[in-house]
This record gives C-alpha cells, sequence and structure tokens, in this order.
C-alpha cells in the first residue's frame, strides 16, 4: 500500500473511532473537530436521480434499500476501507459492533429495519446517521454519505415541513468546506432544473468540490444535451462532469448483478457513437477513482492542519487518559485508546513520508 493509501485508510479509521465515542455532529471537543476536518463526500440529487445506484456502483455491491419515494430517510455514513488482495469482503453497522455481514441483502435489510427503528414505519425522516463500514479489497478507501432524495413536495402522511426538512439536512453536509459535492443529476431532465446542481451552486460558486454525476443516459434522447453537460458547457465546474449507465429497473427485477452491469456500462461508452470519444472518462469505475484521487488531493493539502489537529487531540486524548482512573466506561476508554492509536500511526506515517520525500 502507498503512503498516501495508508494515510487515507487512517484518517477513515479515525473518522470512525470518533464516530464510536458518539461525538459526531454535536459538541466542541477534540473529536468532533477532528470529524469536521477530515474530508466526506456527499451524495446529492433529487429523489429517483440514481444516488443509491451511484453508490452500489462504486462499491460494487448491491446492498441499499430502493423503490419509488423517500426510501433514504436518515443519512448513511458509508465508509470503505480497502483491504489486502484476497482478503473476505464483509460490512459492518457501528450500532452492531461484532457483528459481520457477509450477505449484502441483510445489510440491505438492516438498513431498512435500523431507519424504521427511528422513525417508525412512517416516512419520516430523521437526521441521525446510520453508519456502516464496508471491509473489501475491492474498494477504494472513501467515505461517502447517501442522503435523502430533494424533494419538492410532501407526499400523503408526510408533514409539509419534510421538503424543508430534507434541504436543510443536505444542506448541513455539503456546506461544510471540506465536504466534496457529488451532485447527481439524471440525463432525462434538464440540467437546468436539477436540485442537485441548484444546491452546489449555492454552497459551492465555484465549482472547486462540486463533481457533476449525469445519471440515465441510457433514457435519455440521443444528441448533443448530453454531451453540453459531460463537456462543462451546460454548466461548468472546475472538476469534471462524469457520465453514469447504472442499472435500470428491469436490470434489478431480472437480478442483473453489479459485475455484470460495470460491464454493460462500460461497453455502453464503448459503443456509443456520441460518447466513445469520452468513454475512458465515464463510468462508475472511473468515478470511484477519480473521488479517491480528489480525496487523496485534498487530503494532502490538508495534512498540515490534520497533523496539528490530530497533535492537539493526541494530548487531550493523553491528559484524558491521565485522568482515567475513574473511567468513563469501559467502551469509550477502549475508543479512546483507539483514537490515539490511530492519531499516532497518523503522525508517524506523516513524519516517514517527510523523511522519505
Ligand atoms: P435515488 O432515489 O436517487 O437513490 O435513485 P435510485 O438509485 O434508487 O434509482 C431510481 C430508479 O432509477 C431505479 O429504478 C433505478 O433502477 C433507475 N436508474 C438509476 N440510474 C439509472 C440509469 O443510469 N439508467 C437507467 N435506465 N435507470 C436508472
Ligand atoms: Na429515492
Ligand atoms: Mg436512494
Amino acid at each position: 500500500m502507498s503512503t498516501m493509501e495508508s494515510l487515507i485508510g487512517l484518517v477513515n479509521r479515525i473518522q470512525r473511532a470518533c464516530t464510536m465515542l458518539g461525538d459526531y455532529g454535536g459538541g466542541d471537543n477534540a473529536f468532533s473537530s477532528l470529524w469536521e476536518a477530515l474530508p466526506t463526500v456527499a451524495v446529492v440529487g433529487g429523489q429517483s436521480s440514481g444516488k443509491s445506484s451511484v453508490l452500489e456502483s462504486i462499491v460494487g455491491r448491491d446492498f441499499l434499500p430502493r423503490g419509488s419515494g423517500i426510501v433514504t430517510r436518515r443519512p448513511l455514513v458509508l465508509q470503505l476501507h480497502k483491504t489486502g488482495d484476497g482478503s473476505k469482503e464483509y460490512a459492518e453497522f457501528l450500532h452492531l459492533p461484532r457483528r459481520k455481514f457477509t450477505d449484502f441483502s441483510l445489510v440491505r435489510q438492516e438498513i431498512q429495519d435500523e431507519t424504521d427503528r427511528m422513525t417508525g414505519k412512517t416516512k419520516q425522516i430523521s437526521p441521525v446517521p446510520i453508519h456502516l463500514s464496508i471491509y473489501s479489497p475491492n474498494v477504494v478507501n472513501l467515505t461517502l454519505i447517501d442522503l435523502p432524495g430533494l424533494t419538492k413536495v410532501a407526499i400523503d402522511g408526510q408533514p409539509e415541513s419534510i421538503v424543508q426538512d430534507i434541504e436543510m439536512m443536505v444542506r448541513s453536509y455539503v456546506e461544510k468546506p471540506n465536504s466534496i459535492i457529488l451532485a447527481i443529476s439524471p440525463a432525462n431532465q434538464d440540467i437546468a432544473t436539477s436540485d442537485a446542481i441548484k444546491l452546489a451552486r449555492e454552497v459551492d460558486p465555484t465549482g472547486e468540490r462540486t463533481f457533476g454525476v449525469l445519471t440515465k443516459l441510457d433514457l435519455m434522447d440521443k444528441g448533443t444535451d448530453a454531451l453540453d453537460v459531460l463537456e462543462g458547457r451546460s454548466y461548468r465546474l472546475q472538476q469534471p462532469w462524469v457520465g453514469i449507465v447504472n442499472r435500470s429497473q428491469a436490470d434489478i427485477n431480472k437480478n442483473i448483478d453489479m459485475i455484470v452491469a460495470r460491464r454493460k456500462e462500460r461497453e455502453y461508452f464503448a459503443t456509443s457513437p456520441d460518447y466513445a470519444h469520452l468513454a475512458s472518462k465515464m463510468g462508475s469505475e472511473y468515478l470511484a477513482k477519480l473521488l479517491s484521487k480528489h480525496l487523496e488531493s485534498v487530503i494532502r493539502a490538508q495534512i498540515p492542519s490534520i497533523t496539528s489537529m490530530i497533535n492537539k487531540s493526541i494530548d487531550e486524548l493523553e491528559s484524558e487518559m491521565d485522568h482515567l482512573g475513574r473511567p468513563i466506561g469501559v467502551d469509550a476508554g477502549a475508543q479512546l485508546y483507539t483514537i490515539l492509536e490511530l492519531c499516532r500511526a497518523f503522525d508517524k506515517i506523516f513524519k516517514e513520508h517527510l523523511d522519505g520525500g
């Protein structure tokens, strides 16, 4: 593994350990500021724009609940941890420590159940995230956050405020200056009406941290509109636009697996008269690599601030440990040690990286 890969892997694990302390999202202690300092990728878009499908393609696994309406009703913080070649792939929820999921259909069921546990079987939303880690040799180190789809009207049984509530929830993730925005827009709708682009433009007007993703290319009338978008003429971003062909509902109903779907996507671009010239920069595998590379450069640029944050955390953690004569609970104590160890490891690798040039 390269130095950068291990640094990103450590960042991932530090985020996870901070979260286990329950400090994410509130308070202003060493851990929440550490979490805030670490970059994540937030997936935003209108309902049914293809957000969950894009995430599944990036992971290369089928594991998210789907259907019409608001399926994603709590944020899903998805941490991908790259493991050594040949190691077995598994998933683990923060709320179910010590249970390793190897059957990904059970992961989907658990996301559904855990959503319902918080919201009841209503169509309500909750800002309390579900945390899921996937360990696999086939992923790139990334933290992605799946968010409820932006919507314009409340449906039966939902309070009128839901439209606003969803927008505020999504906004709280994308307005952080170090969040990377994966703005999903379907190609079969006018880009000028894209909820994702509208929000991204507000919080990131220069487009430096927004990746435009155009899904459903297979569903649009052939022509120049998608090229205008994909080549940056319709809406200019500093990062490249990536076109995607996810599985259709019919593919899903037929249980077309992700490996086959990725192959079909590659074939689609390679043989398309409109997009063949862009084929090497299209598709979900390319998107995953692009994001991972970008995350790497963001982390590299932030290493000085992350390192000082980490050193501050080490100091605070060490004094906290000194005071642990009366432990704050076995699990919390163990987590403090974990964070401390991870921070030390980050610091060490970083210093070696500097020495090694
Ligand atoms: P989300 O609500 O934004 O998470 O959207 P989903 O990923 O659940 O997708 C909504 C529907 O659109 C599903 O039936 C998908 O199969 C379908 N879909 C998503 N992306 C594509 C695509 O690129 N092509 C086709 N044909 N269908 C897609
Ligand atoms: Na949806
Ligand atoms: Mg979804």
